[in-house]
């Protein structure tokens, strides 16, 4: 995961680089990621893109929650964007996303065709850190391009990747910071592995892991972990650590807990699991 600290200045920053590169393009394509498909939109985002079609890819549908994915799908296109899930590794969707920019955006190219303008149409993708930007334009242009953000101070000519006759597509990605409105963004964003662990106490994030998952998937969380019956939080420690031998000199080892729950829950071995809740919302 990179790295990128976010003062107030790289924020103003950021935000004036994403509205010159608006100026540029026809549409934008806003990755969030499924696990949190509205926690990892950041809102400045609303107030930026003012007067460009917008198409939401949900990144990383392989590991969230399918029924929570069609629900955040169907948030999208309520609030005016078209939206697609996809999974960048395993190209689940990829192909759709060229014939839905072109369905977005047909009368432009109709009126491009009629006044006989040959100019192909230009996108760009934009989306908080670790969201799998990058890795959606290595899809789809089905070649390494270079990494955001890996040279700090080191900026490259603006380059147009081809992506089919109509389109084209910014090669380096915009980058926004996440937003954290409430300590509850806060803390997903951290378990899945969004922000880095520094940010919030790790405790906080695994007490709070634990407690969503009872609430939302207690049943894939008491398989994983062998429970049967609710426990308090410093319980679920002791259990887990004696299952998964979490042991320093016969006591629990309790980061060694905490390491463990998050590994599990970003490498989706509880399972799907999706942490903005739609219902929460409406
Ligand atoms: P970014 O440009 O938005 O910052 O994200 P990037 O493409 O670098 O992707 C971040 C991580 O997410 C990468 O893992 C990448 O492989 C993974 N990823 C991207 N899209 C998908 C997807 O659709 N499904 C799954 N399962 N993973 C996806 P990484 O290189 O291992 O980075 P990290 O784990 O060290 O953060």
């Amino acid at each position: 995961m990179k790295e990128i600290q976010w003062f107030p200045g790289h924020m103003q920053k950021a935000k004036r680089e994403i509205k010159e590169k608006l100026k540029l393009v026809n549409i934008v394509y806003i990755v969030v990621d499924a696990r949190l498909p509205y926690s990892s939109f950041n809102p400045i985002l609303l107030e930026t893109i003012t007067n460009k079609p917008v198409l939401v890819l949900i990144n990383k549908a392989d590991m969230a929650d399918p029924i929570e994915t069609k629900k955040w799908l169907k948030y999208y296109h309520d609030i005016g964007y078209h939206s697609l899930d996809i999974d960048a590794v395993s190209r689940y969707n990829i192909k759709k996303i060229i014939p839905k920019t072109k369905e977005i955006l047909k009368e432009v190219i109709k009126k491009n065709k009629l006044k006989g303008i040959h100019t192909s149409l230009r996108s760009i993708i934009i989306g908080i850190p670790n969201v799998g930007k990058s890795t959606i334009i290595n899809t789809m242009v089905k070649k390494k391009v270079s990494q955001v953000g890996d040279k700090p101070g080191v900026t490259k000519a603006q380059q147009w990747i081809r992506l089919d006759d109509d389109i084209d597509l910014l090669d380096t990605p915009g980058v926004l910071w996440p937003k954290f409105d409430t300590k509850e963004i806060g803390l997903s964003l951290a378990l899945s592995g969004a922000i880095k662990d520094t940010i919030l106490p790790i405790d906080d994030v695994v007490a709070y892991g634990f407690d969503f998952l009872i609430k939302y998937y207690k049943k894939i969380f008491f398989e994983r972990y062998k429970m049967d019956i609710e426990l308090p939080i410093l319980d679920i420690y002791e259990h887990i650590g004696k299952i998964r031998g979490c042991l320093l000199n016969k006591d629990i080892d309790y980061e060694r807990v905490n390491r463990l729950f998050i590994n599990d829950i970003r490498k989706v071995l509880i399972g799907r699991i999706t942490f903005d809740r739609y219902d929460k919302l409406i």
